[in-house]
């Protein structure tokens, strides 16, 4: 029996998970989502050509790999469909490659209207969500009134009216007008559209490869500071971000997980609402948001940028048992000649901690100023390239996260990508 190994992003999202589990498919037999939703915009460069993907697993764009959505995921089948019509443009045989949860949850058309009025209620405490639907088809999974993707094959349009009717009578309560004219005709023939692929019982299918040796990497969505437990809550996204839910969303059994993948930025960036330590308001931050293009793939919305936060990687590191590192993005910081890492806070009430408090709000972080490379490192191709202060970086966060950073990221593209050596 193989083990799977999971993927996931140790921060506030956006850390560039799609290119590197594009990097790491070819290792692998199967790619699963088991988390999250089309909020998620995963974006990948092949060849120089950008694809955004939000609820089809990264590893459709490699030749010969099974992708599978798991029972964890909630899924808009527009959204669905227009990735998988997209991606067949381009060529890529999306539907014999495809398998889905029957068990994955279903966004409604009201969900997304519900997702609007939950925001608008909530004025200046909104949480900034992707306005997906996503907080709502989780809520009505945890209410056990949601719709799964396996009822498709039952009496679907009889349960789904009764879901619907219940959601308009919400939003009448709440005072909003609900149209559903224009969303709810291409949803169902979304949901017809769906039918093509072969729907699974994921637990089963899932452990059924692992009993046929077969390598499957979980792929996950968001990060773990938007978890719905161990997140900076209320202002998280409503599903399990960290290695725990892989466990969840696909059926795996926990001594059935192998190599835990920790993807981070060699900076950190936020979109939407809630505290954020290490943000930067002034110039520096700009600058970070121009070279890292930080602009979110599914709202357009700027990032919010700041310096590494290890606090909050050392929680994210422990929640996860995170055994190997994964650096992203190094060469947004070529050109800054001090570099500041965030190694503790200063507590509201006095006091610091190297350890994540119940809340960080107005917590001060505590830096270590170190010297930034000043060189172009989007060239580098083997570690004998990477100068000096840039290795000296790596080995400080290595010593002060305690797990080994096997693989950084020096540009978009696929081949940008160094896999160290001796680093398992
Ligand atoms: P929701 O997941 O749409 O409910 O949004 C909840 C919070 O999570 C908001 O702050 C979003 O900006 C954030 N969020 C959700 N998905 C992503 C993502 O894929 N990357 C970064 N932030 C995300």
């Amino acid at each position: 029996m193989t083990k799977v190994d999971v993927l996931l992003g140790l921060q506030w999202g956006d850390e560039g998970k799609g290119k590197v589990v594009d990097v790491l498919a070819p290792h692998y037999d199967a790619v699963a989502r088991f988390q999250g939703g089309p909020n998620a915009g995963h974006t990948l460069v092949v060849d120089g050509k950008k694809c955004v993907l939000r609820s089809i697993p990264s590893g459709i764009l490699r030749q010969g790999q099974m992708n599978i959505v798991g029972s964890g995921v909630v899924i808009d089948a527009v959204l669905l469909m227009e990735e998988v019509q997209q991606l067949e443009r381009d060529g890529i045989n999306v539907t014999s490659r495809l398998k889905i949860a029957r068990k994955a949850h279903l966004i409604l058309p009201t969900h997304r209207l519900l997702d609007a009025a939950g925001e608008r209620l909530k004025g200046s405490q909104r949480i900034g969500t992707t306005g997906k639907g996503i907080g709502p088809a989780y809520t009505d999974k945890v209410r056990r009134t949601g719709l799964r993707v396996g009822d498709v094959e039952g009496d679907f349009l009889a349960r789904y009216e009764r879901a619907r009717d219940g959601h308009m009578r919400l939003l009448q309560a709440l005072g909003e007008r609900p149209d559903l004219s224009q969303l709810e005709q291409p949803w169902l023939e979304a949901i017809d559209f769906m039918r093509r692929f072969e729907l699974v019982d994921c637990e089963n299918y899932v452990n059924g490869l692992l009993r046929g040796g077969k390598r499957l990497l979980a792929e996950g969505a968001q990060g773990s500071m938007l978890d719905v437990d161990y997140g900076s809550y209320p202002f998280v996204t409503s599903s399990t971000t960290v290695c725990a839910g892989a466990c969840t969303g696909l059926g795996v059994a926990p001594s059935n997980i192998g190599e835990v993948y920790g993807i981070f930025k060699a900076y950190c960036t936020r979109v939407g609402a809630g505290p954020f330590p290490t943000e930067l308001h002034d110039e520096v931050g700009s600058e970070m948001r121009r070279l890292g293009h930080e602009y979110g793939a599914v709202t357009g919305r700027e990032r919010r940028c700041g310096w590494i936060d290890l606090v909050a990687l050392r929680y994210a590191i422990q929640l996860s048992g995170v055994t190997k590192l994964i650096m992203m993005k190094s060469d947004v910081l070529d050109a800054m000649p001090t570099i500041k890492v965030c190694d503790a806070y200063r507590l509201p009430g006095g006091g610091t901690t190297s350890q994540m408090p119940y809340s960080i709000d107005n917590v001060t972080p505590i830096y270590t100023e170190v010297p930034g490379w000043l060189t172009d490192l989007t060239h580098a191709t083997s570690e004998q390239d990477l100068p000096e202060a840039f290795v000296s970086y790596v080995s400080l966060l290595e010593e002060r996260l305690d797990v080994p950073i096997a693989i950084v990221s020096v540009g978009p593209d696929r081949e940008q990508t160094i896999v160290r050596k001796n680093r398992g």
